[in-house]
């Protein structure tokens, strides 16, 4: 048994094998099929408890001073087994709509450790946060305002948009003047004056600015902004914050040469300067909140497909470049259709095979954006072989889709030696057992 890849310590090499923790990638794609995800419930505990004790360790909080807690962004993986791992790491919830606020809530995340942060709300997504008695958090003067109108969540807050903002990659920027996302200053300050006046008694102050940020710098100046924001609405209207949550936004490195996220560090910079800004501008004793989604289970996940197709290389032909065909495409895992992402890629059953050959890796969508990995460098694969998509725990189920009538796959949960099923492939009931057609068109 050989390491195989840095920062994955799950998967091994196990005489060519790949194995994801005690079980290797051939049982796992005999006994539940192709494509599936596969996550490891270790490595999930093991993010989980980094990002704890990376807050725990800080001076401030460990003498006190700062009270912090973290939430998990259901929208990166709302499987329940993976959200009831995280319940039983003491992780809060992070809701972006009514369906999430369920899972939250069947998965046994207490009320109070639920926050419900929609963006462009409808009427009934609000009243159904109101219902369920969990923490809301708008994204706009105009949500502040109606839910206000039909009743007083247990505690509002608001998504401010501080013009700060960072990441790569152009989709995952989520502030700034092209962001669809929070609101401006001044209206978050009328939202609070709306609060107040209803009479809300616990208020919060929130925004998440970008995704996948690999600078640990980055996160406490985007505190120390918002710390500057809560300042000058105390100092307007007299409110203190229960909590001022910071988002998420901790990047995975999907390439093997990018850098990895030093999170202790990040953390560390962040809390500081948390402190430093309470102090400034006298915030009482807010909590810091964090919400990541992509670090706690990003790269926890392994999406195993198997060759079905090869399309070699055909130089006097159209086709200059050989073509892998797999069971997975866009519709199991959109990034990088989406975003042009980059995802690692094994040829699990020999993984001490020599590179050698540079292949497009594609699904089988009627797109030609349908391509998993483009001229990429790989071993010589043969149809029936299977192959790991490396960094696949976040967004990748979640995105995934029936696009050309297609069957969402099948989630697996490793767990040492134990492999389970914990979604079941979809079969034509779900795919299109929902359709009606009206008599008239029966004949
Ligand atoms: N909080 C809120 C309000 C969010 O909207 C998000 C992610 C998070 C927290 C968690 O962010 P994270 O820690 O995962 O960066 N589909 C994209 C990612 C979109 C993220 C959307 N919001 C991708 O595949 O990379």
């Amino acid at each position: 048994m050989s390491k195989l890849i840095r920062n994955h310590d799950f998967l091994s090499n196990r005489g060519g094998k790949l194995f994801v923790e005690n079980v290797s990638a051939e049982k796992l794609a005999a006994k539940f099929g192709t494509p599936v995800y596969a996550y490891s419930e270790l490595r999930i505990r093991e993010n989980a408890r980094r990002v704890k004790s990376a807050l725990a360790f800080t001076p401030e909080i460990s003498r006190g001073l700062i009270r912090s807690e973290l939430f998990y962004a259901v929208k990166a993986n709302n499987n329940l087994s993976i959200l009831s791992i995280l319940r039983n790491e003491n992780l809060g919830a992070d809701a972006a709509g009514p369906a999430e606020i369920e899972l939250a809530q069947r998965a046994g995340f207490p009320k109070n450790k639920i926050l419900y942060s929609g963006v462009f709300h409808s009427d009934e997504e609000l009243k159904f946060g109101l219902k369920s008695g969990v923490a809301v958090n708008v994204d706009s003067l105009s949500a502040a305002k109606r839910l206000l109108k039909f009743g007083k969540p247990p505690l509002f807050s608001m998504r401010v948009n501080p013009g700060i903002t960072g990441g790569k990659i152009r989709g995952l920027i989520f502030a700034g003047s092209d962001a669809k996302f929070g609101e401006s200053v001044a209206n978050v300050l009328q939202g609070y004056r709306l609060a107040k006046k209803a009479g809300v008694k616990k208020l919060g102050l929130h925004m998440m600015t970008g995704s996948c940020i690999l600078d640990e710098n980055y996160f406490a100046a985007a505190a120390e902004k918002l710390l500057a924001i809560a300042g000058a609405i105390r100092k307007k209207i007299g409110i203190k914050f229960e909590f001022i949550d910071i988002g998420g936004g901790l990047g995975i490195p999907y390439r093997l040469n990018e850098k990895i996220l030093d999170v202790e560090k990040a953390v560390k910079l962040t809390v500081k300067v948390f402190a430093a800004g309470v102090a400034k501008f006298d915030l009482g004793n807010p909590k810091l909140l964090l919400e990541p989604g992509r670090f706690l289970v990003g790269d926890a996940g392994v999406l195993l497909t198997r060759i079905q197709t090869i399309k070699p290389k055909t130089p006097r032909q159209a086709r200059g470049k050989a073509f892998v065909g797999v069971d997975a495409g866009m519709q199991t895992l959109l990034r990088p259709a989406l975003y042009g992402a980059w995802h690692e890629i094994l040829f699990a059953g020999n993984l001490n095979a020599k590179a050698v050959k540079k292949v497009s890796i594609v699904g089988p969508i009627c797109e030609n954006t349908d391509q998993l990995a483009r001229d990429r460098l790989l071993p010589k694969l043969a149809e029936g072989d299977l192959l790991a998509i490396l960094d696949t725990g976040a967004y990748g189920f979640g995105m995934s889709s029936n696009y050309n009538t297609r069957a969402r796959p099948a989630e697996v949960l490793v767990s040492g030696g134990k492999a389970e099923i914990i979604r079941e492939r979809e079969g034509l009931k779900e795919i299109i057992g929902r359709q009606r057609v009206p008599n008239r068109l029966k004949k």
